[in-house]
C-alpha cells in the first residue's frame, strides 16, 4: 500500500487497515465496502495546515476540496483540523451545514451555479462565492440586492497554464468551461464591473490548474501570473486583492509508479514566488488559500470487494469479477486510472497471477484494472483496492440499480459506519408507481 504507514499484514495473513482486520470488516459490514482511515486523513490535513504556518507565517487557510469525498464525518474532521472547505453544489453546501461546519469558512465554486444555490449561499452566510462568469456576477448582485446582503466574492481566473505537460502551454487555455480568461481582457473587465457593483465585495482571485500534478513549477508559474494580475487589478481598477486562492491538484501515489512531492515543498516554493512578486510589485502579501481534495483523502481510503467468479480464457486473459465496479469506482472506465490491488485474506502471499479485475455491471468496459498483479484468486476471496478515498464514493452511481456501499471509518483498531449501505428500499424511495 502507498503513502501510508497504517496498513500491514497480521498474524492471520490478513490485510489490516487502521489497525482493523480487513477480512473481519468485510464479514461484519458486507462488501463492497469503503474503508477510510481517520488517522491518515488527519495526518494529511495537518501536513497542509502546518506547512502554511511554516512557509507562509500562517497567513492562509487550507480548504478541503470536498468534491473528493463529501459526507458529514469529513466536514467534522475538517472543522476539527481548523480547515475551511470548498463546495461545488447545494448538496455539498447542505451537507457541510448539517454537519455544523462554520459557514464563513466555506468557499463556493462552480461554472453553473443555480440562482437557488446562490440564494442558499447568501442565506447560510457562506464565506466566499467564487464567481465564474459575468452572468453569475450579475445574477448574484441582483439576488444579494433583493436580500439586502453583500456577497463576498473571488473570481476564478484561467491563468493559461497547462499543468499536464512539462512545457507550459499558455495558449489554448481559453478553451475551458471554467473561469475568466486573462489573455482576452475578460477577467479584468468582469472584475472592474464587480468593483463598481453594489452588494458585491471584491475579495480576490482564484485559479486551479489541474489535478494529480507531480510538478512544482506549474504552481509557481500560476503564482507568478496571478500576482502580476493582482498588480494589474490594482493599477487599472484601484482595487486591493486581499486573497489569492491557488486551487488544488497535488498528486498522490496510486501505485509504485507515482512519486508524489511532499506538500511542504509546494508551499515553500509558492511562498517564495509570492514574497518575491509582492516585493517587486510593491503589493501587500495576500492571504493564501489552497484547495487539496485528493491529497487529503485518497490514500486514507480502500475498497473491499468479494471475488465472485474467476473466468480463465486460455491465451486471452483471466477475468476476476467482483461484487462492485464502475458504480462504486468509475475511475478506470473514465480515466483508465491505475490502482494497487491485493487479496486481503492472503495479503502476505506472493502475487503470482496477472488478471483483469472486472466489475459486475452490464457493461464490458466495467473494469477496475487490467494486467493487475495479484495472488491467484478464487471465489470468496476479499479483494482490497487501495487509495480509493477520493473521487470514488463521491462519483458513485446507481447504474444497474446497485445500492451504494457503506463507508466505515477506522482508527487505531476501532471501526464505525459513517455512511450507511443503501438498501433496496432506498433505491426505490423516489419512484412513483
Ligand atoms: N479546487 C478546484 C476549483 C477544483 O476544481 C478541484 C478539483 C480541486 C480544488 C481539488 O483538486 P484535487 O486536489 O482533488 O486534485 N474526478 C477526477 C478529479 C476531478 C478534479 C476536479 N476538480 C478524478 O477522479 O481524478
Amino acid at each position: 500500500m502507498f503513502d501510508s504507514n497504517h496498513t500491514s499484514v497480521n498474524e492471520k495473513n490478513h490485510l489490516t487497515l487502521g489497525g482493523c482486520d480487513s477480512v473481519e470488516l468485510a464479514k461484519e459490514y458486507g462488501t463492497p465496502l469503503y474503508v477510510l482511515d481517520e488517522t491518515v486523513v488527519r495526518e494529511r490535513c495537518r501536513f497542509f495546515v502546518d506547512s502554511v504556518k511554516e512557509y507562509y507565517g500562517g497567513n492562509g487557510l487550507i480548504l478541503y476540496a470536498s468534491k473528493a469525498l463529501s459526507c458529514m464525518a469529513l466536514y467534522r474532521i475538517a472543522k476539527e483540523e481548523g480547515m475551511g472547505v470548498d463546495v461545488v453544489s447545494g448538496g455539498e453546501m447542505y451537507t457541510a451545514y448539517k454537519a455544523g461546519f462554520p459557514m464563513e469558512k466555506v468557499y463556493f465554486h462552480g461554472n453553473c451555479k443555480t440562482p437557488e444555490e446562490l440564494s442558499m449561499a447568501l442565506d447560510l452566510g457562506l464565506g466566499r462565492i467564487v464567481v465564474d462568469s459575468v452572468t453569475e456576477l450579475r445574477q448574484l448582485a441582483s439576488i444579494a440586492k433583493e436580500k439586502g446582503k453583500t456577497a463576498n466574492v473571488l473570481f476564478r481566473i484561467k491563468p493559461g497554464i497547462d499543468a499536464h505537460t512539462h512545457d507550459f502551454v499558455k495558449t489554448g487555455q481559453i478553451d475551458c468551461k471554467f473561469g475568466l480568461a486573462l489573455e482576452t481582457g475578460e477577467a479584468l473587465e468582469v472584475i472592474r464591473e464587480a468593483v463598481e457593483t453594489e452588494h458585491i465585495c471584491y475579495c480576490g482571485v482564484h485559479c486551479h490548474i489541474g489535478s494529480q500534478i507531480f510538478d512544482i513549477d506549474p504552481f509557481c508559474e500560476a503564482a507568478h501570473v496571478m500576482m502580476r494580475f493582482i498588480k494589474e487589478i490594482k493599477d487599472t481598477c484601484g482595487a486591493d486583492t486581499k486573497e489569492l486562492n491557488l486551487g488544488g491538484g497535488f498528486g498522490i501515489a496510486y501505485n509504485e509508479k507515482d512519486d508524489p512531492i511532499p506538500f511542504g515543498n509546494y508551499m515553500e516554493a509558492v511562498s517564495r514566488v509570492v514574497h518575491e512578486e509582492a516585493e517587486a510589485l510593491a503589493l501587500p502579501l495576500p492571504f493564501i488559500l489552497m484547495e487539496p481534495g485528493r491529497s487529503i483523502v485518497a490514500t486514507a481510503g480502500s475498497t473491499l470487494y468479494t471475488v465472485g467468479v474467476v473466468k480463465d480464457i486460455p491465451d486471452v486473459r483471466t477475468y476476476v469479477s467482483v461484487d462492485g465496479g464502475m458504480a462504486d469506482n468509475p475511475r478506470y472506465i473514465l480515466y483508465q486510472a491505475e490502482y494497487h490491488f491485493t487479496l486481503a485474506n492472503r495479503a502476505g502471499d506472493e502475487k503470482d497471477a496477472i488478471v483483469t479485475v472486472a466489475g459486475r455491471c452490464c457493461e464490458s468496459g466495467d473494469l477496475l484494472g487490467e494486467n493487475v498483479r495479484l495472488q491467484r484468486p478464487v471465489p470468496g476471496d476479499i479483494l482490497a483496492v487501495s487509495a480509493t478515498g477520493a473521487y470514488n464514493y463521491s462519483m458513485a452511481s446507481h447504474y444497474n440499480r446497485l445500492p451504494n456501499p457503506a463507508m466505515v471509518l477506522v482508527k487505531d483498531g476501532t471501526h464505525r459506519v459513517i455512511i450507511k449501505r443503501e438498501s433496496y428500499e432506498d433505491i426505490i424511495r423516489n419512484d412513483i408507481f
